[in-house]
Order: structure tokens, then sequence, then C-alpha cells
């Protein structure tokens, strides 16, 4: 699959480097075209000079920027996001209240209503960056939770997350990213509160036929 990913953070850097493992052809960006650069040589990704041309030569472009700068990258992308699976990896995170996050909506209900013809998928946001990296632990495969009204571009995400060694689970329609951003909130918040070191993931045990 050609795979853009905006962002070459930790995010950008742990997909780039499952998604060329699992053959898939990655262009990153980021907002020092240096640091894209670098995260390109790392994951054997190429950079792109922007955010547009990366998403006009991708199938499905990746958003692995903070929140507050979501706006205006899905703005900038404008018409290049349409008909195109973009999955949103990001939360939104105030560990300092953390309620004022759980507000009736999602970064993926929110992205989706300012790109309306593109085909909006909530995934990869529930598990940290390490995970994404690496999604199986003593031999287990966490669980990619995948949130989307498009079945299709749902179906190619599942794909994708299962290519890199997760277990793609339909999690619903787009409304419930609500569910997977607060799922991400709950563990961050375990991680700040236990000083624990950001590499537990989500499994569910029992039957799930
Ligand atoms: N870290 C995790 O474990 C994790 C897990 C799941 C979801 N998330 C979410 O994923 C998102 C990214 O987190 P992160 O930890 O990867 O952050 P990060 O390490 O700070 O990386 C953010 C990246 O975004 C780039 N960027 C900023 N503005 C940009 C623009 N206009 N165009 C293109 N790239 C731009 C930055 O570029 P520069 O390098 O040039 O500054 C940087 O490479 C956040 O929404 C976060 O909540 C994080």
């Amino acid at each position: 699959m050609q795979i853009a990913i905006i962002g070459s953070g930790n995010v950008g850097k742990a997909l780039a480097g499952s998604f060329t493992r699992a053959g898939h052809d990655v262009t990153l960006t980021a907002s020092n075209p240096d640091h894209a650069r670098e995260a390109a040589a790392q994951s054997g990704g190429r950079a792109a000079e922007s955010n547009r041309e990366a998403a006009a030569a991708a199938e499905l472009v990746a958003l692995a920027v903070h929140y507050p700068l979501v706006d205006g990258v899905v703005a900038e992308l404008g018409d290049a996001l349409a008909g195109k699976v973009v999955v949103d990896v990001t939360n939104r995170v105030d560990p300092a209240d953390p309620g004022s996050t759980m507000d009736g909506t999602s970064a993926a209900e929110q992205i989706q209503a300012r790109a309306p013809e593109a085909r909006v998928v909530k995934a990869f946001n529930t598990a940290f960056a390490a995970r994404q990296a690496d999604p199986v632990v003593e031999g287990v495969a966490l669980d990619a939770f995948i949130a989307g009204d498009d079945d299709q571009a749902k179906q190619a995400v599942a794909e994708l997350a299962g290519s890199i060694g997760f277990r793609p689970i339909d999690a619903g329609p787009l409304v419930m990213a609500r569910a997977l951003e607060a799922m991400a909130l709950l563990n961050i918040t375990l991680q700040l509160r236990n000083n624990w070191p950001w590499q537990a993931g989500f499994k569910l045990v029992g039957p799930t036929p």
C-alpha cells in the first residue's frame, strides 16, 4: 500500500518502520524537513517535500501530529484528501483536566466534518508508539481497534493493521472514535499516575469468535 504519514515523531517513526517492514511504501513529512528525512532514513521510507505532495501520491494518509495542529494540516491538505483513506492516530490529552476532552465528540469526527470527501478511520491511537513499532507482546498480538463509517476504508486499515502484527477489530462507526480516544486517555493516565514505562497495550481476552 502507498502510505503517507504526516508527522515524523514517535508515532510517525514507529508506524513507518512497521509499515515498511510489512512491505508497504511509506512517505513521511514533518514540520522540519530534516526530521522527515531522518525518520525516512531510519524506517526505510522516503521524505516528501510537503504534506500535499505526500498525500497526493498515497492511497492512505495517516495523521500523526498533535491534535491542536490537525485543523491546519487538514486545511492544508484540502482536496488532496478527497477519496483517500485518512487514518486519524491523534489523541486529545489534558492530563491536568482529563474530563475536558471527553466532551461528546472526537478528533476523528472533527476531521471527517472538515474533510467530507475523505474516508476517515480512527486507528492505532490506542497503542503507544512502542507497541505500534512492535504490536506483539510475549507472543500475544495486541488488538487494533478500528472505527469508521466507510466499510471498505475500515477493511483496508484492518488489513494494514494485520500486516504489521496487530489483531484488527472492527469497533463500529466513526462515532466510536470517542471510545477509542477515551481508551487512549485511560492508558495515558495510568502511565502518568503509576510511572509506568509507556509499553502496555490493549488486548481483549476470552472468546471473541
Ligand atoms: N506517542 C505515542 O505513543 C502516541 C500513541 C498514539 C497516538 N499518539 C498521538 O499521535 C500524535 C503524534 O504524537 P507523537 O508522539 O508522534 O508526537 P511528536 O513525537 O511530537 O511528533 C509530532 C510530529 O508532527 C510533526 N508536525 C508538526 N506540524 C506538522 C505539520 N504542519 N506538517 C507535518 N508534520 C508536522 C512534527 O514535526 P517536527 O519533527 O519537524 O517537529 C513531528 O515530527 C499525537 O496526536 C498523539 O496524541 C501518540
